[in-house]
């Protein structure tokens, strides 16, 4: 059977970390717009779901067919052969495909519910705002994966593959993670949950692993990977010690709400230290370094370009002091998945890149899409307004040096 996954706001990041959590055998996805069709044998939906942090729909793929002989009668067979509840409540959504073809299938959903009126069956079609796909909060509330249908029609070509949604993200529980946290750094910049999630699976942390984050802040990675990880040893160091209290009350409130269990206080450590001497607080190697790193002071978004070009250079010689801290204490081949920002204001432009230092440095980076996309296109992640754009990149251990 084929699968689908359907990706969220940053879709090349999203595969990125989709890439390195499945086997390394795992067969190239067919890319459809922000969606990508797989032919996993070991597909498990619902641990996929569980465990992405970029992905916001997974689903099964029912029937396949050529553009041509797309119809509603074809749907609602589909439909019949997997009967849910009396009166049929249905999404559709259309990936990939032109425009013209986007528009010749905007009748679909009431042809649908047409054929399914003559079959003496009501059904509801639901929509979302401005022709979006149906948002997995939406999916979830109106339990379309287990009562009604949330069907994906992906077009490629002069084919089509037809799916239905069979897991959401948990919508809410991300938002809780993301929002209710007594603390939040708005401040000195804070990963998205999601983002510090994709970072993890970036890392691919082994079982009884041990994994750093030396710029801790409020501690986000700390969270993902104590649920997305079976690292034994997780440890959290700051240089500044407010903000290593902050991550211990985001902790504490984690386990209250009872997203993280009691015993894994056991395996999230603490330090207060200055990132280029953070080997003095861990014992034995680390498997990866997850790090957003320091992103340099807030922006007013007027920074001339002499200012920018400053921020920089002091962002990426303390990426050289650390990095030559880090090196010794990874395993080899150990991972180091961090952000190198590029800054944009009203008079200029900047960005981090310390390409040229690796090799020196005892590091080289990894492409997480090996294989399936060899461009070596950075892959970032921003949001609309923000002055500072976040590259996430995957570095590795030379076993070499
Ligand atoms: C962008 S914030 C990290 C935010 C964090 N990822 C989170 O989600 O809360 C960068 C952090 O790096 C810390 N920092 C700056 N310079 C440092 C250094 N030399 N060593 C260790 N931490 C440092 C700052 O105190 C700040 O908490």
């Amino acid at each position: 059977m084929k699968h689908f996954a359907v990706f969220g706001t940053h879709p090349r990041l999203s595969l990125a970390e989709f890439r390195q959590i499945s086997g390394d055998s795992t067969p190239q996805p067919l890319l459809i717009g922000s969606a990508a069709l797989s032919e996993d044998p070991a597909w498990d939906g619902a641990v996929l779901m569980n465990r992405l942090g970029g992905t916001v729909k997974v689903g099964d793929i029912h029937d396949e067919c050529t553009l041509d002989d797309l119809n509603a009668g074809r749907i609602v067979k589909m439909i019949e052969r997997l009967p849910r509840e009396d009166r049929i409540v249905f999404g559709l959504t259309v990936y990939g495909g032109t425009p013209a073809g986007k528009r010749a299938m905007e009748r679909l959903p009431l042809e649908i519910k047409r054929e399914l009126k003559t079959r003496g069956k009501s059904a509801r079609w639901v929509t979302s705002e401005n022709d979006q796909p149906l948002s997995p909060a939406a999916v979830a509330k109106l339990n379309l994966t287990t009562e009604g249908y949330d069907l994906a029609i992906f077009v490629h070509g002069t084919n089509v593959s037809i799916g239905l949604t069979t897991h959401v993200q948990d919508a809410d529980a991300w938002s809780l993670r993301d929002y209710g946290r007594p603390v939040r750094d708005d401040e000195n910049g804070m990963l998205p949950p999601k983002l510090a999630r994709m970072m993890v699976n970036l890392a691919r942390i082994p079982e009884h692993g041990t994994l750093l984050d030396p710029f801790c802040g409020s501690g986000t990675v700390m969270m993902e990977a104590a649920l997305a990880t079976h690292a034994d040893m997780i440890v959290m160091s700051d240089i500044e010690a407010t903000q290593v209290e902050s991550a211990r009350r985001n902790l504490n409130w984690l386990i209250e709400r009872r997203v993280l269990r009691e015993d894994d206080r056991a395996r999230i450590a603490f330090a207060t230290s200055d990132a280029k001497t953070i080997a003095r607080h861990v014992n034995g190697k680390v498997d990866a370094i997850v790090t957003e790193g320091y992103l340099g002071p807030p922006l007013k978004g007027n920074e001339t370009q002499a200012k920018l070009d400053k921020i920089v250079d002091d962002i990426a010689s303390l990426w050289r002091d650390s990095l030559a801290a880090f090196h010794p204490l990874l395993k080899p081949n150990g991972r180091v998945v961090c952000v190198w920002p590029a800054m944009k204001t009203s008079h200029g432009t900047a960005r981090v890149d310390l390409t040229q230092d690796l090799s020196r440095l005892g590091f080289r980076t990894v492409n997480p899409l090996e294989r399936w996309d060899d461009s070596n296109a950075p892959l970032l992640y921003h949001r609309a307004g923000q002055r500072i754009m976040r590259r996430i990149v995957v570095l590795k251990r030379d076993t070499q040096s």
